[in-house]
């Protein structure tokens, strides 16, 4: 962190998620958790049926702090993550949005060159995106001072696989067919994508977001050459530009199931931390990801539905695999509805037992 005190000497850190950035060795590790406010939690339910549905609840800045402090408050996460999604961008590129209960999101599409030329450009974001940044403002006065506020937006290539084929695909099929068909018009989609995450980022970061999270949730499909070119590439791209306009933030990168490809994936794209999934071995993690900077993982959401003895057994065995680099725990993928609020509690009461 180049931030400087009185004196003009670097200062460090002192909220431990930021340390865990900054390449420290903590005794006990940090902890948040992905979709940490959401179904299972009673109070989340209430304040979503209060907005009247997801998107309402995503564009109404009291009830979204509402939401994102609410696991702060019962759990006293190292963390809070913006309440909001992944698939707003596209919707503030011009593309309609709706979710269906019970199946997912659903999206007008845009794969045509003239479709993808007619999205609106990378700074008209704002015009939509304002009821975010308005929701990371109050969060910055509301949470506790130890706590950090995490920004978030959707990799490029995930984005688009949702832009392309208009809902959630199991092997991002649709994408891949763009992508061979008419490489030029795929990669200009993800150009504008990536110009657009840039700007929304940005403005997260100005309203008080002090870390910022990048989701790419099917790298996992990605291979070769395909994932240099459109995972690699508009991450690093991101993350160049954040840089410039914001030294000192740091960058979690999320590149969800790509195995081997984690190891250099922090160097090649400039993050300061990685986010393994949970098919990731810790103890291989720990030799050839974390031996270059921070990692964050990566508990099976499972274990929130299932708890008892194995949860305690597994989150040992992943703080203990993780010990002797920086680290933040975190589950590898985000909880599920059907999760009991009391295994998230034993969890962070584990986590942290040595405290
Ligand atoms: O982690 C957090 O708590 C922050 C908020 C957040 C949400 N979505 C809230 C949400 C974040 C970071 C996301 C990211 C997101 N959204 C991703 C990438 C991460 C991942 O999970 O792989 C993706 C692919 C999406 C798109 C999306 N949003 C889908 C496919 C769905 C439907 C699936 C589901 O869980 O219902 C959503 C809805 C969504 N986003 C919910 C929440 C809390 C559930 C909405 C509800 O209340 O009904």
């Amino acid at each position: 962190m180049d931030i400087t005190n009185d004196a003009g000497a670097p200062s460090r850190p002192t909220k431990t998620i930021l340390r865990a950035l900054a390449g420290e060795t903590l005794p006990v590790p940090p902890v948040w958790m992905m979709r940490q406010a959401g179904r299972y939690l009673p109070e989340y339910r209430a304040t979503r049926a209060q907005a009247g549905d997801f998107l309402s609840l995503c564009y109404n800045p009291d009830l979204a702090a509402e939401v994102t402090l609410q696991p702060i408050r019962r759990y006293g996460f190292d963390a809070a993550i913006l309440f909001a999604d992944i698939l707003l961008v596209p919707q503030a590129l011009g593309l309609d949005l709706w979710f269906v209960t019970g199946e997912g999101p659903r999206l007008s599409t845009a794969t045509t060159p003239a479709e993808i030329a007619a999205l609106k450009p990378a700074d008209a974001v704002h015009d939509t995106l304002g009821p975010i940044y308005e929701t990371v403002r109050i969060l910055r006065r509301e949470l506790p001072d130890e706590t950090t506020l995490i920004g978030f937006a959707g990799a490029p290539w995930t984005v688009a696989t949702y832009m392309i084929a208009g809902r959630g695909t199991k092997d991002q099929a649709p994408a891949h067919a763009l992508m061979e068909a008419d490489r030029p018009t795929f990669a200009a989609l993800i150009d504008r994508i990536t110009d657009a995450t840039i700007e929304y980022l940005s403005a997260q970061i100005e309203a008080g977001a002090e870390v910022v999270k990048l989701f790419d949730s099917w790298a996992g499909s990605l291979r070769g050459p395909d994932f240099d070119a459109f995972a690699v590439a508009p991450a690093t791209r991101i993350i160049a530009a954040l840089k410039a306009r914001h030294p000192g933030i740091p960058v979690i990168a999320f590149p969800r199931e790509a195995g081997p490809r984690y190891s250099g994936f922090a160097r090649a794209t400039g993050a300061d931390c990685v986010a393994l999934d949970n098919s990731v071995d810790a103890t291989w993690a720990a030799r050839n990801v974390q031996r270059y900077g921070c990692v964050q993982g990566n508990l099976a959401p499972h274990h929130m539905v299932t708890g008892g003895q194995a949860l305690v057994d597994e989150t040992r065995r992943i703080v203990a695999a993780f010990s002797s680099g920086p680290h933040i725990f975190n589950l590898g993928h985000g909880i599920t509805p059907d999760a009991d609020p009391e295994n998230v509690a034993l969890m962070v009461r584990t986590v942290r037992e040595r405290r």
